[in-house]
Parts: C-alpha cells; structure tokens; sequence
C-alpha cells in the first residue's frame, strides 16, 4: 500500500489538479476529502471537490464540508479574481455530476474517523485555509499520534499573493494557521509560494496536459480564467499549480528538498496580517538574540520543515505523467 492520504481543500483550480494527482496515482490511499471555505464560499468549494473526484473515477472517496469561515475574524474575501465564479474558471459544468452523497459528518468529524479506522500513519495535505485542521488539533488532540505528516501548501518568504506581506490561505484564517505551524503538535511540512512560483508551467506543459486524454482534457478546461489572472502575475503565459506541488510532496516525501526553521504567524490586524516569519537568519546569530518564545506546549516557537528547493523539471514530468491518464482509476 503506500502513502494513507487525506486531503483537505478549497477548489480552486490548482486544488483540482492537487486532487486529481492524488486521486489519479495508484501509489496513493485517497482515505477522504474535507472542504473549506477559501477561493470560494463552502457550497461550491465542496460541489467541485466532489465533481473533480467523479471525473477521476473515485466515487469510493467520501467527501465531507467543513468550516464556512475562520476561527476568530469573519473574513469575507475569496478569490474569484484567480479562480473564476464559481471557483474553476466558471467552467465547473464541464465535470461529471457527483457520483457520492456528501457525507453527513462535518470536516472534523470525517478525519476523526479516518484517522482512527487507519491502520497506520497518515498524511494530511491541507492546501486551503487551515481551520479545519487547527479545529482538528483543538477538539481532538488524541488523534495527533495517527498523523505522519502535514503537508500544508501555504506561506511566503518574501512577499505574499493576497496582501504584500501574506500569501492566500494562511492570510485567510492566520489564527488557524499559528495554532497548527506553531503548536509543535503535529510534524509540518510548509510548501510556501516562493517556491510553487518557481515550479509554474508554461503553454506547452499545459497543451500536453490537453493533449492527453480525457481528464487531462477536462483539467485543462478549468484553467482559462485562472491561466488570465497568471498570465498577469507571472508575466508570461502560464500558471503556479501551487496545491499540486504540495500533493506531490505528500506522495512523493522528499520531491522537494526541506529545511527546517522557526515560524510564527502574524496574528495582528496591521499590515502584516497573515504573514509567515520564518526565522532564516544563521543558528549563531538566533541563539545570540533568543528571547525564548512562549507558543507552544514547550515553550519554545514551532519549527517546520519549509520547502525551498526542487528539480523543477522534474516535478513539472511528474506532476504531468501523473495526470495525463486516459481513463481515471
Ligand atoms: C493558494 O491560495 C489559493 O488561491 C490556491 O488554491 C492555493 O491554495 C495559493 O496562494
Ligand atoms: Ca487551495
């Protein structure tokens, strides 16, 4: 069997490239999808999640909803300037209806189960707001010894993508984020978008991916008002499949080369609301001004493995192999 994975999620155009890597590779246990709030309100986030699993064939996936807005401050700004109306471009009637009733559990609920009926160690990839998973770790504390990993697409080391300072989904719900990267409860794995930036693709990768078959086909067909807003962003005709990135991490431990370091979230309401400090300044010069901090169980800030580097191209062929089957599983 290899890697027991749950992924928890706001399609999202790159969402449903990161579910369809997941969902599509037969090295992965897709034990559930749980949904949040993000790029768009709950209602659709969760009607794409399960019509992308419909389209890959995997109505054996349950999918359950969870939380329609952050922990502490009501945050009402989506993305539909990337992601389109409905949150896939406004092309979300090209996917099969869902196959699977929604789940009657919540979010929390469903993972809870999961983890439990695990018969070892599990993955978790959120790659949207991360109020789920902090609600997770606050009502269920018991369940941290059946996680493995968590694998977050968030976070940004030099500027952010929704605000100069903070990058989308920690910026949507930062207190969530600080409770889950700075809590020490959970081995974290940060794929921030300093990196997913540099792993973007360009017009051919995305023509191959058309070319490929009929998923390939129906993924590509969700990019267009995405690929416009990247286009703008990047400066060239492509686009950053963040979450992917992340999900290929979660499958593949190790495609991205990790260091580990301190991080706090911004929890303020200034400017810099949202925003991950990751202390990268030299082990000596750390220890010199230490003012030991008081986050977590253990008095001492979080560390996490942060994501900095990979083969890009690499990551690029395999993100693309994985997708372009016939098919579906
Ligand atoms: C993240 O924000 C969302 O818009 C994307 O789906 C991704 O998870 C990138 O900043
Ligand atoms: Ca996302």
């Amino acid at each position: 069997m290899g890697t027991r994975l749950i992924i928890d999620t706001d399609p999202g155009v790159d969402d449903a490239f990161a579910i369809a890597l997941a969902a599509l590779s037969e090295d992965v246990e897709l034990l559930g999808v749980t949904t949040v709030f993000g790029n768009v309100p709950l209602s659709a986030t969760t009607r794409n999640a399960r019509r992308l699993l419909s389209l890959c064939g995997r109505s054996d996936v349950p999918v359950a909803a969870g939380a329609q807005r952050p922990l502490v401050y009501p945050q009402p700004h989506r993305a539909h300037y990337a992601h389109g109306v409905d949150g896939l471009s406004g092309r979300s009637h090209v996917l099969p209806e869902p196959e699977r009733e929604l789940e009657q559990a919540g979010a929390v609920e469903l993972l809870v189960s999961l983890l439990d009926a695990a018969d070892g160690p599990v993955t978790i990839a959120p790659i949207g707001p991360l109020t789920n998973i902090a609600a997770l770790l606050a009502a269920h504390p018991g369940v941290r010894e059946k996680i493995d990993r968590v694998v977050i697409m968030g976070g940004a080391l030099g500027h952010g993508n929704t605000t100069a300072a903070a990058e989308f989904n920690i910026w949507s719900d930062p207190e969530a984020a600080r409770r889950v990267l700075t809590g020490g409860e959970v081995p974290c794995v940060l794929v921030p978008m300093d990196l997913t930036y540099r792993c973007a693709v360009d017009a051919e990768w995305l023509a191959k991916l058309n070319g490929s078959g009929q998923i390939g086909a129906a993924l590509h067909a969700l990019t267009p008002d995405y690929r416009e807003h990247y286009n703008r962003a990047l400066g060239w005709d492509g686009i950053v499949m963040h979450d992917a990135v992340a999900v290929a991490e979660a499958i593949k431990p190790g495609i991205l080369h990790t260091e580990t370091f301190p991080i706090d979230v911004d929890c303020t309401l200034g400017p810099s609301r949202g925003a991950t400090v990751v202390d990268r300044r030299r082990a000596e010069l750390r220890d010199d001004t230490d003012d030991t901090d008081v986050h977590s169980d253990t008095g001492e800030l979080g560390r996490v493995r942060v994501a900095t580097d990979t083969d890009l191209d690499g990551l690029r062929g395999f993100v693309l192999d994985r997708l372009a089957t016939v098919t579906g599983r």
